[in-house]
């Protein structure tokens, strides 16, 4: 339990009272699930809210209060919620049939809409989850090379299997997570994002070892601890010289800094990209893409041909027709609207603005963030800082996460809540294409008003 629950708090008071149907539920749950949850992103102290619908960027909770949304599905929504071309999709599929165990035009479809505008997916393949496609490109990876090794950064997030556990939110001395084999940890190589000697001297001491390298390519956590595109260039480089497969993850990215993703906008092409999210348009769903060479891997005839062991890939959900119809649709208006760029734009003056409400209640917190993501750093140190010229490279991922300050996070969190804002615990969020002059006028006096409380409360 946060420290700021055993305290007698008027912001925690005023979240149990104005989410009362939450509470009720959140207490059935607590009977039905570990912590009542059912994704660890949604655990918040002393209940999560809970949502009866949503429209564009905005959704109610079951008292029927309305909250500007900044989880937007995790990173899915782009189009915001029920965007109605994305519907129709749907709703015309779900009576031709949900599952067909067979293959169908859709996902010709979907593919061609990947194709289009990934620019390095030269072959697709589909899958049921983010998770599942980083986990298929390590694995190509590796049976391309015959090599063991992955390179791994700090804090990057590539989804919740085995060889993705270490160095996210712990080990960062590379040993097991618990229930994973210290086999699988042992050939994981962890490097710090952004440190081209370090990634350089890595390779040199692991040569002829190293499959594939995976980044998030706007830095962990979709660019909480912010990516130099310098880096990344030298990432490609090195990766290049030492026949190293680069990934690029792009399950948050992919269609949403660019229509192409981060290789589009960075200018950088990797030899494997992973999707998820958007691609899906809000139904689940995701994919890896990339060098045909590689993808062969997964193809009956290339590897007979070539004598090699194909690489097996069932999956019931593959390419399911729902999630195709979703997808079509929203790769659609990414491809053919300004979407990206209104989420980005929103984004930067979200963040602006937000930098102008600390400066204004002299807090000295900033946001910041690239693309059309929201970052809030907190300050656990107390240092003095100039908002609107804070430089997140200058913070440890710690410090930028708020780990050390969590009460005050915890307790913003829930202020922003009251006053009709859901925030995600990154501290911050993702903005969908939807947030307009509306929204951002309502966030901006949530936020001047949640400081408020924050300082009443001897937080600030
Ligand atoms: C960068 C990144 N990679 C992979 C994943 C895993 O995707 P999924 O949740 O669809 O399994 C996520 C999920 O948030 C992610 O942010």
């Amino acid at each position: 339990m946060p420290d700021s629950l055993t305290t007698n708090s008027p912001i925690i008071a005023a979240y149990r009272a104005a989410t009362p149907g939450s509470a009720a539920r959140a207490a059935t749950a607590a009977e039905l699930f570990p912590s009542g949850i059912t994704h660890d992103s949604r655990y918040i102290e002393p209940y999560g809210i809970y949502i009866d619908h949503a429209k564009g960027p905005r959704k109610w909770d079951v008292d029927g209060r309305c909250y500007v949304d900044y989880f937007g599905g995790h990173g899915a929504m782009l189009l915001g919620h029920c965007r109605p071309e994305v519907m129709a999709a749907v709703h015309a599929q779900l009576d031709r049939g949900t599952h067909f165990g067979a293959s169908h035009e859709l996902e010709i479809r979907w593919a061609e809409a990947v194709m289009r505008l990934i620019p390095s997916a030269e072959r697709v393949r589909f899958t049921s989850s983010g998770t599942e496609a980083t986990l298929m490109a390590v694995r190509l990876a590796r049976a391309f090379t015959g090599r063991p090794k992955l390179i791994r950064f700090n804090y990057n997030f590539h989804g919740w299997h085995d060889h993705m556990t270490s160095g996210h939110q712990n080990h960062f001395d590379g040993t097991a997570t618990t229930g994973v084999l210290d086999a699988v940890a042992g050939n994981v190589l962890l490097c710090d994002q952004n440190d081209e000697a370090g990634l350089a001297k890595l390779l040199e001491q692991h040569k002829g070892e190293v499959a594939a390298a995976i980044i998030e390519p706007t830095g962990a956590n979709g660019g909480k601890l912010p990516i130099d595109p310098n880096f990344l260039q030298a990432l490609r480089r090195l990766t290049a010289e030492h026949g190293v497969v680069l990934i690029f993850d792009e399950v948050v990215t992919g269609f949403r800094v660019a229509p192409g993703g981060a290789q589009q906008a960075y200018g950088i092409r990797p030899d494997l990209t992973t999707l998820a999210k958007i691609l899906a348009g809000g139904l689940p769903g995701g994919a890896v893409a990339g060098r045909k060479d590689i993808l062969d891997l997964l193809d009956f005839q290339v590897t007979k041909g070539a004598g090699k062991e194909k690489i097996a890939h069932p999956g019931t959900f593959n390419a399911n027709p729902l999630s195709a119809s979703a997808g079509i649709a929203c790769l659609r208006i990414v491809a053919e609207t300004d979407a990206c760029a209104r989420a980005n734009k929103y984004s930067d003056d979200l963040r602006r603005r937000l930098n102008e409400v600390f400066e204004e209640e002299r807090v000295p917190w900033a946001a910041y963030g690239t693309f059309s993501m929201l970052e809030l750093f907190t300050n656990p140190e107390r240092e003095p800082v100039t908002p609107t010229r804070f430089d997140p490279l200058q913070y440890s991922f710690a410090s930028l996460k708020g780990d050390r300050n969590a009460g005050v996070v915890h307790k913003m969190r829930l202020a922003m809540m009251v006053h009709g804002v859901d925030l995600s615990s990154h501290p911050g969020g993702v903005v969908s294409a939807t947030h307009g002059e509306a929204e951002l006028e309502d966030t901006v006096a949530a936020m001047r008003n949640s400081v408020r409380m924050l300082k009443a409360e001897g937080e600030l």
